[in-house]
């Protein structure tokens, strides 16, 4: 989707929803980060939704038990709070702006921007971010599918159609998106990472389904919370594997007809989750000018997808 469907503003080399940048200027001037905060941010389409259900999940397992989670009545939307589009964006579920100092800590936060466009205090404070990147294809295809399907319910017209693939694909590669251009979105974050990885944790959506026990390990490390013997031999990762896993969240009433706001179903959230699924979409040539956009992009920066 380019501005042929959603009017794009460019604001610090990085394009966004012109509703929505009111919003954006205001979480960046006025939020104040706490020392105990944990940031999940992301490109969208990149996997938040699983991180965000993996994050509350491993932070409250004592107190709420996978088996008595919010999570199964709950989006990972409405427990991990977005910020520019959902405190600040006005959404009814999640608390106001002004709310926001009396979330208990640690506060479960989510920003889409670019890590030199947080306000701040995120980055000066002791706070943490958990960053998830997913390779461009699929994260390509991901957010096609996933745009026409707010833009339809907020034109209320219900014949309209997702924008041409063929043209979506030159906007993503032009870095003409939303919060746009993906590589030096995953480049800021992946940088931040290498030099401050008690900071930074860069997190791969393919790595975590290769080996989602392992990441969810290097995720209780990176936030303190270490699992204990007891608790990986009472197979509390793996519980917590199962709660988090796409199949279950899809499957719940809460993801199947509930609205996480005005113009926003649950279960557009949740599509295929799928590695390689871009095959069915984009063809092969496509897929070699993206890896020759790639090496460009990623020369010299020791990351790969
Ligand atoms: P697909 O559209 O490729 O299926 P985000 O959460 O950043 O909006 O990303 C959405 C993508 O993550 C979608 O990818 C969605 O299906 C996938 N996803 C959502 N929940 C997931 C989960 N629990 N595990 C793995 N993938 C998930």
């Amino acid at each position: 989707m380019g501005s042929s469907t959603v009017q794009l503003i460019k604001f610090e080399d990085f394009w966004y929803s012109s509703t929505r940048f009111p919003n954006i200027i205001t979480f960046q001037r006025h939020f104040r980060a706490q020392q105990t905060d944990f940031f999940v941010t992301s490109f969208p389409k990149t996997g938040t939704t699983w991180l965000k259900s993996l994050l509350f999940s491993i932070i409250n397992r004592n107190h709420h038990p996978p088996k008595q989670s919010p999570l199964l009545t709950q989006n990972p939307h409405e427990l991990v709070y977005d910020l520019e589009t959902g405190i600040y964006g006005g959404n009814q579920k999640l608390p106001r702006p002004q709310q926001l100092n009396n979330i208990p800590s640690p506060r479960l936060l989510h920003s889409h921007l670019p890590y030199a466009s947080l306000p701040e205090s995120v980055k000066t404070s002791e706070c943490k971010i958990l960053y998830i990147a997913r390779n461009p294809l699929d994260t390509l295809v991901s957010h096609w599918h996933f745009y026409p399907k707010i833009i339809k319910k907020i034109s209320g017209d219900e014949d309209f159609q997702p924008h041409d693939i063929n043209a979506f694909f030159e906007d993503f590669c032009q870095g003409n998106v939303l919060f746009g251009p993906f590589f030096e979105h995953v480049v800021g974050y992946w940088k931040q990472s290498l030099e401050r990885p008690d900071k930074v944790l860069f997190l791969k959506y393919e790595d975590l389904k290769e080996d989602t026990s392992l990441y969810v390990k290097k995720v209780a490390e990176f936030i303190g919370v270490p699992f204990s013997y007891v608790e990986e031999n009472e197979g509390v990762i793996q519980e917590i594997i199962e709660l988090c896993s796409i199949n279950n969240l899809k499957g719940l009433e809460v993801n199947k007809t509930g609205m996480l706001s005005k113009f926003v179903e649950n279960n557009t959230f949740f599509r295929d989750g799928e590695i390689g699924g871009w095959r069915r979409y984009l063809s092969a040539s496509m897929a070699e000018r993206m890896n020759t956009l790639m090496e460009q992009k990623l020369r010299d920066t020791g990351l790969s997808f």
